[in-house]
């Protein structure tokens, strides 16, 4: 059932297992050569195979023999200890970083404690560390509310509140105790860094690293040079990434950086659509067929419709009418709604007591009286197919990724499609965001584009249908029957 039907090979496995005891030796290798032969030349191996590759390359990017030897970080301070400072001072801790972490208030740098100790606890019940690691992970973590101890560190992370003065501050601070050398990074997922590097010493040394929620879950780290930002800074940052087992991607300080500006449009599709009156249940159902990890409405709920929104309007600003969202997502705080943070948001989301088992743990249900955020004006009994769905999300995404390559906020297509899989979860089997528009083909996506931005509902909406104009790349890629990718 997890397969959804699109990865071959666990369903052959299976077959192969069930049929072994009743098949002669010789018989049952054959078919095992057969399958694995047959299951190596599918375009899923192919693509699972790519971003491998991709993701072993982009270790690369802070490795010890590029030149000049990207400097290494051994003790670094974090500065904000919530839900970001917090997962990434304990990452820190765990792979061998000696962390100073200071937040303002002790409960949370309590909690931060708290939450590093249980997760090192864990992993020695389970045996996948030894008790003197386990010690020292802990011992590698200090937290304090006090501004000192920070003069030895070779890198020092923000990640406190999303407020370009607060965060200018906090590295201004830093800064007057850090060598010229030491980095200085921020969590920032809205702002720009070269604005926050702004009238700081040495801004040269100021990078981007943005992690993604949750900090131990999530593979991807971007990387994010500003206009300073020195290659040397881009290097060692890199190499952090990759010292705490993340996969970096270099991007461009741009709003939304590359993938919350590519997830903006997928996100406001999905309330758009939901909006125009088309079944949540089907939106999310359609979503996970086409293989992400959750429906749109249940990432919405995760993020948080008031951090959602923030960003939408930080797109907003920076792109124009093509990234205009619907007011939706306002309506429902109205309502009070927040997501899962307030329990209620597309879904309602029952309390759960501490200490249940999530197994047992009662699950989340779509809320029931959700049609009154539905416009009437769209709302006319139109008939959503599934593809139709599809493409409103995924196109969406996939010519604002045109309009990004476009400016070089990513250094090529392979990068961006490892991005989308790491970053966002897209689908893996299709390779990525860009390799599942060669797969339809670019004469095809500008076609798909044309026919949704023609839509009497997309045409009436506010924003209109400036987000699905074909990026003049898709056009020229179109006209000359050329893919993103080289053939393979
Ligand atoms: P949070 O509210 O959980 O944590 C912020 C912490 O910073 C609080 O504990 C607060 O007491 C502390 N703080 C505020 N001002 C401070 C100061 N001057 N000195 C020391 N500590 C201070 O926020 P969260 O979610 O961890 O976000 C932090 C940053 O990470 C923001 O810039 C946010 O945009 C970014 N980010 C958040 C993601 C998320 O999903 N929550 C994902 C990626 C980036």
């Amino acid at each position: 059932a997890r397969t959804r039907g699109h990865y071959p090979a666990p369903i052959r496995a299976l077959k192969l297992t069930a049929s072994a005891p009743r098949t002669p030796l010789e018989r049952g290798l054959n078919a095992e050569a057969r399958a694995l032969g047959e299951l190596a030349a599918t375009d899923v191996c192919k693509n699972l195979v790519s971003i491998f590759h991709l993701s072993e390359e982009a270790k690369k990017l802070g490795r010890p023999d590029s030149e000049p030897e990207p400097a290494t970080v051994r003790r670094a301070g974090v500065i904000g200890g919530g839900v970001m400072g917090g997962g990434i001072a304990g990452l820190l801790a765990d792979k061998g970083v000696d962390v100073r972490l200071r937040d303002l208030s002790q409960a949370a740098l309590d909690d931060a404690v708290g939450e590093h100790r249980a997760r090192v606890g864990r992993r020695l019940r389970r045996r996948r560390i030894e008790p003197h690691e386990a010690r020292a992970r802990i011992d590698r973590l200090e937290a304090s509310t006090e501004a000192a101890g920070f003069a030895r560190c070779d890198l020092v992370l923000e990640a406190v509140a999303e407020k370009l003065e607060v965060k200018q501050a906090v590295f201004r601070e830093v800064a007057r105790v850090l060598g010229p050398e030491a980095i200085l990074a921020t969590n920032t997922s809205s702002l720009s860094v070269t604005a926050i590097a702004a009238g700081l010493p040495n801004p040269e040394r100021v990078v981007g690293m943005h992690f993604f929620n949750p900090v131990h879950a999530m593979p991807l780290v971007e990387i994010v040079r500003g206009e300073d930002t020195s290659d040397a800074v881009v290097a060692a940052t890199a190499r952090l990434a990759v010292k705490l087992g993340k996969t970096p991607v270099v991007v461009k300080d741009v709003a939304g950086f590359l993938v919350n500006r590519l997830l903006g449009p997928y996100l406001d599709e999905a309330v758009r659509l939901f909006e125009a009156g088309a079944d949540p249940r089907q939106l999310e159902a359609a979503a996970k067929q086409f293989g992400m990890p959750m429906g749109p409405l249940e990432l919405l709920d995760e993020v948080g419709f008031d951090i959602a929104s923030h960003a939408g309007a930080s797109l907003h600003a920076a792109y124009g009418e093509r990234a205009a969202t619907t007011g939706v997502l306002a309506r429902m705080m109205e309502d009070g709604r927040l997501g899962k943070k307030n329990r209620r948001g597309f879904y309602d989301h029952p309390e759960v007591p501490e200490g249940t088992d999530p197994k047992k743990a009662p699950k989340k249900t779509l809320s029931t009286d959700l049609s009154r955020f539905v416009e009437r004006d769209l709302a006319r009994g139109q008939d959503f197919a599934d593809q139709w769905i599809v493409d409103c999300l995924v196109l969406a995404m996939l010519n604002e990724a045109a309009h990004a390559l476009e400016e070089d906020v990513v250094s090529g297509p392979r990068e961006l499609d490892l991005a989308t899989v790491f970053g966002m979860g897209f689908p893996p089997f299709r390779g990525g965001l860009l390799r599942y528009a060669d797969t339809l083909g670019a004469g095809e996506v500008v076609a798909r584009l044309n026919r949704i931005a023609s839509a009497p509902d997309v045409l009436r909406r506010p924003g209109g249908a400036a987000r699905f104009a074909p990026a003049r790349s898709l056009v020229e890629l179109a006209e000359t029957n050329t893919p993103f990718h080289a053939p393979r």
